[in-house]
């Protein structure tokens, strides 16, 4: 299958000066966007940009500086409102990233639930979404479920049907495992707990930059994501909620910005999203995450997808023709990521010959030891596209597999 080409490929790929480079003498094939995607350069210049011009706090200061950089903090969070159609920009809380997203929703939720209380979670989550809710679950009394996989590796909803009761208050789920590109049913696994009166909370790390995401349509009740993994800066990340269920809330850290009024005696906390977001915030990186989402919102989207998925089709279909791979989740509705084995080879040593040929890969457990597990194997060698990747990178990546695989049999 052919990119639909609505856009230019090479002209998107032109706004990422780093794609411009050598590795090992070889031109840099970055194939490693699961762990974090390349920054454009709108992207670099309006965090520059804000250095260079309006760096102040925000919402403290009755000067010029603080004034533009607050309107531009917060012309962001409605930008983010629109990108994943939430109803209010009271929504959208500013975090570090997924992981403290989650963290912030395990430590809030510790007084709300009860011993014995169930969480559902999934044998392809990623450890953020595995170990804040064991610490949570060793706090409360809570019990950790876990969702196994179908015998293709997509969740099994079956069993997930089963594990739902009267007793579950939350299901934490990834949208897209970052270990094999899997989607994940969400609006079903929703519509399901909803039923019980468990809660959803969606990890969007991985499909973010891969897919429109609506949740409102998705009607899930929490949905985070980081904004590295979307061409913005490391360091900043969203946490969306449904209004009613984040007031119901109590805070997570406390100091300025989540107050209203403090006395020795006694603090009022500040209405939303300012109640969950102590501290100086991370200005630049919500900048930077607004001039990734103008990135994006400059193409067509339905077209990078249709070129993103048009690549990963190419490479499951040469890795399934090579016999000694082993490819995880086959046939499964995939987004992004392919993960493999070689056969008798370690992932490690396939992802530093690849890198000797200037191809960036990923190898090891992905921060999914439980995974690990269950596909019974130490590692796999994964491949995670973006939009910039061509077709031609695609088949040079299968053709240097080739070669490393032929290699290692000498
Ligand atoms: N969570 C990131 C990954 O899957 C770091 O690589």
């Amino acid at each position: 299958m052919l990119s639909n080409l609505n856009f230019s490929v090479a002209e998107l790929r032109s706004h990422f000066p780093i794609l411009n480079q050598s590795v090992n003498n070889f031109p840099l094939l970055y194939l490693d966007n699961a762990a974090t995607t390349q920054k454009p350069q709108s992207v670099i210049h309006a965090i520059c940009h804000y250095y260079e011009n309006s760096n102040a706090n925000v919402h403290r200061g009755s000067h010029q500086l603080s004034n533009r950089a607050t309107q531009a903090f917060e012309a962001a969070r409605l930008s983010i409102k629109h990108f994943i159609n939430a109803q209010s920009s009271k929504e959208i809380i500013w975090t570090k990233g997924t992981t403290e997203g989650i963290n912030l929703l395990a430590n809030v939720f510790m007084g709300q639930l009860q011993a014995g209380d169930e969480i559902i979670i999934s044998a392809l989550e990623h450890h953020a979404n595995i170990v804040p809710w064991q610490m949570l679950a060793e706090r409360s009394g809570t019990v950790l479920r876990v969702i196994p996989l179908a015998a293709d590796n997509s969740l099994d909803l079956v069993a997930y049907k089963a594990l739902l009761n009267n007793k579950s208050k939350l299901v934490s789920i990834a949208h897209v495992s970052n270990v094999l590109g899997v989607i994940n049913p969400i609006k079903e696994i929703v519509r399901l707990a909803h039923q019980v009166g468990a809660q959803v909370i969606v990890d969007g790390a991985q499909a973010i930059a891969h897919e429109v995401v609506d949740v409102q349509l998705l009607d899930c009740d929490y949905y985070l994501f980081s904004g590295h993994k979307i061409f913005a800066p490391t360091g900043i990340g969203v946490l969306y909620g449904k209004q009613a269920l984040l007031e119901a809330l109590p805070p997570w850290q406390g100091g300025g910005e989540m107050i209203k009024s403090v006395t020795f005696e006694q603090t009022t906390y500040n209405d939303l999203p300012f109640k969950f977001e102590a501290g100086t915030p991370n200005i630049a990186g919500v900048i930077g995450l607004a001039a990734a989402i103008d990135f994006i919102n400059g193409y067509d989207r339905q077209a990078v997808q249709h070129h993103e998925q048009a690549l990963l089709t190419f490479t499951e279909d040469a890795l399934l023709g090579m016999p000694e791979i082993t490819l995880f989740a086959k046939g499964v509705d995939k987004l992004g990521v392919l993960s493999f084995s070689v056969k008798g080879e370690h992932p490690t040593d396939i992802a530093m010959l690849l890198d000797a040929q200037g191809i960036a890969v990923r190898s090891g457990s992905h921060c999914a030891m439980p995974l690990m597990k269950t596909l019974n194997c130490g590692g796999t060698v994964r491949v995670s596209f973006s939009i910039y990747n061509t077709l031609e990178e695609a088949q040079r990546f299968i053709e240097a597999l080739k070669n490393v695989i032929e290699m290692l049999k000498e």
